[in-house]
């Protein structure tokens, strides 16, 4: 396709076909080959006004420093603890990210996964497809009921809340803390020790920052119920991967369901032997709506800024 004359702007992922097709109306549109990087920068896009990013590319002082013309990095995702934000406003550029439009999705996966783990559906599954079902029996795989129950949710932003609301319709009772420096308040609020302590479902919806990096390590798994259940679908490094294997090993919680780890797409390999434990491969807000939606939110981000307008979303 021929390139348009405006501004270049490097996507690090094709982004859905609508999104492309508005993209190439306004601006030169480079794909990067591979994960962006200063490399990938000084060979596609050397002169890039604009950088989307891919919640799977590091941009560090790097990549900014390759990326001279840049004047915003449009994170498509939530979640932007791969973008070294303080370094690129140092250097004038704008950081964006896509809230909202994921919220639904994101708290619909971590409830799918509370349901699939909590009634064993994922073990259930492989031990079938292994030959190992005898058959209906009155005490195969049984899992637990929810209602009546206590969800614990750790970081109450969007995306907790709306896990919530799920949670109450299905009969729990809601509690929530933040992460260790943002302390919350209102109906339901506990200190973060106390939920640990008491809650039967724990789902983390906290930001990776060096506050929550192993917020949940062996002394917080510890704390937990021996009946109780883990759900993470923030960022892997939130868990100590190698405590919850450590964990669950020993029997300490009933079982763990994650979307996302600590070197992904890499899983510790002790948590892949386990059965009390579902393995999700990062995919949160994975539906084909929402990923369009993520993707124009970036889009009208880079639009607003290379027309000099404010960022729709800029990171706070
Ligand atoms: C986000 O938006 O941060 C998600 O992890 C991307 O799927």
């Amino acid at each position: 396709m021929a390139a348009s004359v405006g501004p270049t702007v490097l996507l690090g992922a094709r982004l859905p076909s609508s999104v492309m097709a508005t993209l190439e109306l306004a601006f030169n549109v480079v794909v990067a080959d591979g994960p962006v990087s200063a490399e990938v920068i000084r060979r596609q896009a050397p002169n890039a006004q604009a950088l989307m990013s891919m919640v799977t590319d590091t941009i560090d002082t790097s990549v900014l420093d390759a990326g001279g013309s840049l004047r915003i990095v449009a994170n498509v995702g939530v979640g932007y603890n791969n973008v070294d934000v303080s370094a690129a406003r140092a250097r004038g550029i704008s950081v964006t990210n896509t809230p909202d439009v994921l919220t639904d999705t994101t708290a619909d996966f971590a409830w799918a996964l509370t349901l699939a783990l909590t009634r064993r559906i994922s073990e259930g599954e492989r031990l079938l497809r292994r030959g190992a079902w005898k058959g209906w029996a009155m005490d195969f795989l049984l899992g637990h009921d929810l209602r009546g129950r206590q969800m614990g949710i750790v970081g109450f932003g969007r995306i907790g809340q709306a896990v919530a609301t799920r949670a109450e319709s299905f009969g729990m009772v809601v509690v929530h803390a933040a992460g260790p420096s943002h302390p919350v308040g209102g109906d339901g609020a506990m200190p973060l020790d106390r939920l640990l302590a008491t809650s039967d479902v724990v789902s983390l919806h906290v930001p990776l920052t060096a506050d929550t990096r192993h917020l949940i390590d062996r002394r917080a798994l510890a704390r937990m119920k021996r009946t109780a259940y883990l759900v993470n679908t923030s960022r892997g490094p939130v868990v100590d991967e190698e405590a919850l294997a450590w964990a669950l090993r020993s029997r300490l919680l009933a079982g763990a369901a994650l979307d996302v780890y600590e070197h992904e797409p890499a899983v510790y390999p002790d948590l892949m032997e386990l059965e009390n434990v579902l393995l999700a491969p990062h995919l949160g807000s994975g539906t084909v709506e929402t990923r369009t939606a993520m993707a124009e939110l970036a889009a009208r981000n880079v639009a607003a800024v290379l027309s000099g307008q404010p960022p729709v979303t800029p990171v706070p």
